[in-house]
Formats: C-alpha cells, sequence, structure tokens
C-alpha cells in the first residue's frame, strides 16, 4: 500500500517549474520585469506557463503563484513553512532601520509577537470604551467639516488620513493629534513616502534587487525610503524613552505600555528594545496609508454609484435609524452594507502582490516539489478577480457577496487582507474603522462627484495602489443632531 501511494505522489510530482528562459541575461535575468507593470507580467506569463512560473532577476529565483488554488495550496495549507522572508544582505538593506520589527521576526518569536499584538489590539480596540468615543468625536469632526463646506467639491484624503493615523496611534501609545498638530502630518507623510517609494507593483520589478542598483547612485526613491524610515526611526524611539519615563506597573494602557510590561516579566527574550521599535515602526506604516486609501475609495465608489448608495442609506435608515450613528453590532444585520463594505476590499485589491515569502522547508505546490528556501510572490489580485469564485469578478458589484436568497455569503478566494500566517494583522482595526466612519457619512450625506476625472484609475505606488485625488460633494440628507 505504502509502495503504491509512493508510485502516485511520484507519477504526480512534476520536473521543474517553467518560465521564460529568454530574454535571460547573465547578470540581469529576465529583465523584462524591470520595465513592465507587474500584475500585466504576472498575467502573460501565467497565460503562457500556467498557475506557477518562476524567473531569475540578478542572482535570484522568484516563484510566482499566480492563482487562487496554488497560494491556497501554499499559504494556507502549509502555512507554518511560508512564514520566512529573504535573508538576502540586498532585502535587508532596505529596512535597515528596522530590521527587527514584525515583518521580518519569524519561527517562535513571530508567533510570540503576533499573538502579543492580536491580544494588544483587541484590548485597545474592541474592548476599549475611548477607542469608541474617539472614532465617534471624529465621526462628529466630520460632519461637521461636511456641513461647514455646503455641498462644495472637497477632497476627503487628508481628514481620512488623520482619523487612520489618530487610531493607531491610541492603540500603539495613546496619543491624539488635533487636526492642526504637525506630527500626524509627518507621520502620514512620511508613511506615503515610504510606500511610495518602496519596490512594488509600479516600478515593474520585483524591486529589491534592482534597488540596489539604485542604491548605488543613491537615486531620489532610494533617498526617499532613507528619509521615511530615519523619520520613523527616530519617532518610535521618542515614543518609546517617553513611555518608559512614564512607566507605571498600574496603568497599561497601549501596546507600548503592554509590551515594556512584558519585557519586565523577562518572560521571553523577543520582548526586547529592537524589537518594539520595529514593531511601532511597521504598524504605523502598515496601519496608516491602507486604511485611509480604502476610505477615500470607499467614497469614491459611492458617489460614483447613486444606486449602490441608495441601497445603503435606506437599509441604514431602517436598521439605524437617524437618532444615532452606526455600531458595530448593527454591522451583523446590514447585510448590504457589509456586501459593499466587503466589495470595496475586493474590487480595489489595494495590496495585489504578497511581500515576498520565503519556504522555511521543503514543499509541494501544484504538483511542484520544491526545496527550502525559495522566494515566492503571490499575485492575490487574481484570487479577487477569479470567476471561479466570484459571479461578476469584473464588476463593482456587493452581489458578489450575496446568495439568491439575500444572504451574505463568504467566498473562498476572497483574500484582500493576504492569506495563512502572515495575513494582515491590523484586519480587525481597518475594518472597524472603515465601517464606522464611511456608514456614519452616508447616513448623514448624500455623495456626488463634480466631475469624474478619475475613471477608476489608481495610481501604483510602490506596495499599494493608489486613487488619484477627486473632489466629492457631500448634501446634508438628515438634520444635524
Ligand atoms: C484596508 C486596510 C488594509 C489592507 C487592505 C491591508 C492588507 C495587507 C496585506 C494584503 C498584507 C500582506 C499579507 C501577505 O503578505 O500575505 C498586509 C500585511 C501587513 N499589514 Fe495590513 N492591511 C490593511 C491595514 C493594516 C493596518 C490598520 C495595520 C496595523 C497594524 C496593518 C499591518 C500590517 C502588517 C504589520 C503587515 C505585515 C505582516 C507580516 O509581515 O507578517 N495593516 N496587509
Amino acid at each position: 500500500m505504502r509502495t503504491l501511494s509512493h508510485h502516485v505522489k511520484k507519477a504526480r510530482t512534476r520536473v521543474s517549474i517553467p518560465g521564460p528562459t529568454s530574454p535571460n541575461f547573465p547578470l540581469v535575468g529576465y529583465y523584462p520585469v524591470l520595465f513592465k507593470p507587474l500584475l500585466q507580467l504576472f498575467n502573460e506569463l501565467g497565460a503562457k506557463y500556467g498557475e506557477v512560473f518562476k524567473f531569475r532577476l540578478f542572482n535570484s529565483e522568484y516563484i510566482i503563484l499566480n492563482s487562487f488554488d496554488a497560494i491556497n495550496e501554499a499559504y494556507s495549507q502549509q502555512s507554518e513553512k511560508f512564514s520566512h522572508r529573504p535573508t538576502k544582505f540586498t532585502f535587508l538593506k532596505f529596512a535597515h532601520k528596522f530590521l527587527k520589527g514584525y515583518s521580518f521576526t519569524v519561527g517562535s518569536d513571530f508567533k510570540i509577537q503576533k499573538r502579543f499584538f492580536m491580544q494588544k489590539l483587541r484590548a485597545f480596540t474592541l474592548k476599549d470604551p475611548q477607542f469608541f468615543t474617539t472614532i465617534g468625536n471624529n465621526c462628529n469632526f466630520l460632519l461637521l467639516y461636511l456641513d461647514s463646506k455646503s455641498a462644495k467639491p472637497v477632497d476627503l484624503r487628508e481628514l481620512f488620513a488623520w482619523i487612520a493615523i489618530n487610531s493607531i496611534s491610541h492603540v500603539l501609545c495613546s496619543k491624539y493629534f488635533e487636526l492642526n498638530d504637525d506630527r500626524w502630518k509627518q507621520l502620514y507623510q512620511n508613511a506615503n513616502l515610504f510606500f511610495a517609494s518602496m519596490p512594488g507593483i509600479d516600478q515593474s520589478i520585483i524591486g529589491v534587487q534592482f534597488r540596489l542598483f539604485k542604491a548605488i547612485f543613491r537615486s531620489k526613491s532610494y533617498r526617499d525610503l532613507i528619509k521615511s524610515s530615519d523619520f520613523f526611526y527616530k519617532t518610535a524611539n521618542e515614543w518609546v524613552n517617553e513611555k518608559l519615563c512614564n512607566y507605571n506597573s498600574s496603568e497599561i494602557n497601549d501596546y507600548i505600555d503592554s509590551f515594556i510590561h512584558e519585557s519586565l516579566k523577562d518572560s521571553h527574550k523577543t520582548f526586547n528594545r529592537e524589537q518594539l521599535i520595529g514593531n511601532l515602526i511597521q504598524f504605523i506604516i502598515a496601519g496608516s496609508d491602507t486604511t485611509t486609501n480604502t476610505m477615500y475609495f470607499a467614497c469614491y465608489m459611492l458617489a460614483k454609484h447613486p444606486n449602490i448608495q441608495a441601497a445603503m442609506q435606506k437599509e441604514i435608515d431602517e436598521v439605524v435609524g437617524n437618532e444615532r450613528f452606526p455600531t458595530l453590532e448593527d454591522r451583523r444585520v446590514l447585510i448590504y452594507t457589509e456586501a459593499f463594505f466587503r466589495e470595496i476590499d475586493r474590487y480595489y485589491a489595494l495590496a495585489p502582490i504578497s511581500i515576498i515569502r520565503v519556504n522555511s522547508d521543503e514543499v509541494m505546490v501544484q504538483g511542484f516539489k520544491i526545496p527550502k528556501g525559495c522566494n515566492f510572490i503571490a499575485n492575490t489580485n487574481n484570487c479577487l478577480r477569479d470567476s471561479k469564485y466570484f459571479k461578476n469578478p469584473f464588476e463593482f458589484d456587493p452581489d458578489n457577496f450575496i446568495n439568491s436568497n439575500g444572504e451574505l455569503i463568504n467566498v473562498q478566494s476572497f483574500v484582500p487582507f493576504g492569506i495563512g500566517i502572515r495575513r494582515c494583522p491590523g484586519e480587525m482595526l481597518a475594518k472597524i474603522e472603515i465601517y464606522l466612519i464611511i456608514s456614519t457619512i452616508i447616513q448623514n450625506f448624500s455623495l456626488s462627484l463634480s466631475t469624474d476625472e478619475n475613471k477608476e484609475k489608481e495610481e501604483l505606488k510602490g506596495l499599494i495602489k493608489v486613487l488619484r485625488p477627486y473632489k466629492v460633494i457631500a448634501k446634508r440628507r438628515i438634520k444635524q443632531r
């Protein structure tokens, strides 16, 4: 019996991962990667070579997982084996100030850090009334701001950024920045700079190695990357020093307090200063521009699709009324509204290509036996556009998440926050903010576009997609309370 299964397995093992062998230059490798938009290139190569293919760039090989089935088989079904990151000098160079942070931590240290962050995130959001008071105040401010504009066109990106920075700062260090405080703007602008200067989808390159090339010539994007990481390093150090000076074990108010508390227990060596600084930098960067742009995109789509907006308003009117703001409890019964937010995440596909992962062990993916230590890139954009899983994959349609009985459905390939062990740890925070802010706006105002120069065109900025600037007209629909 054993011999038989061994033979069946062997027969299924495919010889070697296909991929372009030309043009393949001695030093550069498959050079089209340097010049073509990655998503386009991946789809072209996918059509030719299938769901898993590879190419060489400089001195490294990259394996592309180009479909949900391949990504799921690797990152979800063999999750534990896919938590490592590249360790080559060239990759780490870009993260020189926060090498010890969350994204680069592996093995048991990563599991400990992940569990700890998720616990603290819950404690300082879901279980923290002050968090909801802050969001409520932000909503009030937003509504007053829109009233003050008397239906003149406004660009809401900066206000969304202010809200996003205040939410993540609440969790990390209990800071609240007033709108006219330059400190939140610096945080936001530097997060922006960081994302924009990261190698990624816009640079038409896997990037990391190419960036080293650019670093030699001190290119502007390389200098920007260093500038923003220096800024975050300095800021995170200031926050930690401040907290250490005022530390009181009976007043644990946020993530930094909790981390210091844990480090004093000496429970595990991973609770050290370098780890904390690295984590903080990554949480601020990953937690601000992402949520800001999703809120910005949601408002754009509401203004662009008045029928969808009206259906949401009708549902919110019926369930919530107009005497109070929507709450998290309402969300369970706001079926259409929930489908809308899922569709925003799906259609937008904010981070369409995952951060490079490395397998810590030998793996089998789609019949290919792959030795440990390979670089993997997942094209999650394709998961969110897969006609096998979505009835209307290329249109903006909340019904992608609603069945014929009007019930919400879970779609397996819906992975806008990534998949497996390295799935986004900030998903819960992002979802709470986006839902509370956008549903409150739509409860109180109707949105329209003055002109649509955007045509849903996103600028691709390093690792994430960013919508071009636009203005929205907000007309009051229910009276001010
Ligand atoms: C709408 C908002 C957001 C979206 C769509 C999003 C999406 C993603 C995606 C796709 C990844 C990559 C996962 C992978 O490689 O498989 C990721 C990673 C990450 N996200 Fe988010 N994210 C959002 C908000 C946030 C927030 C608010 C935080 C705040 C803590 C955050 C923190 C992180 C971190 C630290 C990582 C790296 C995880 C790791 O290396 O293990 N994200 N996110």
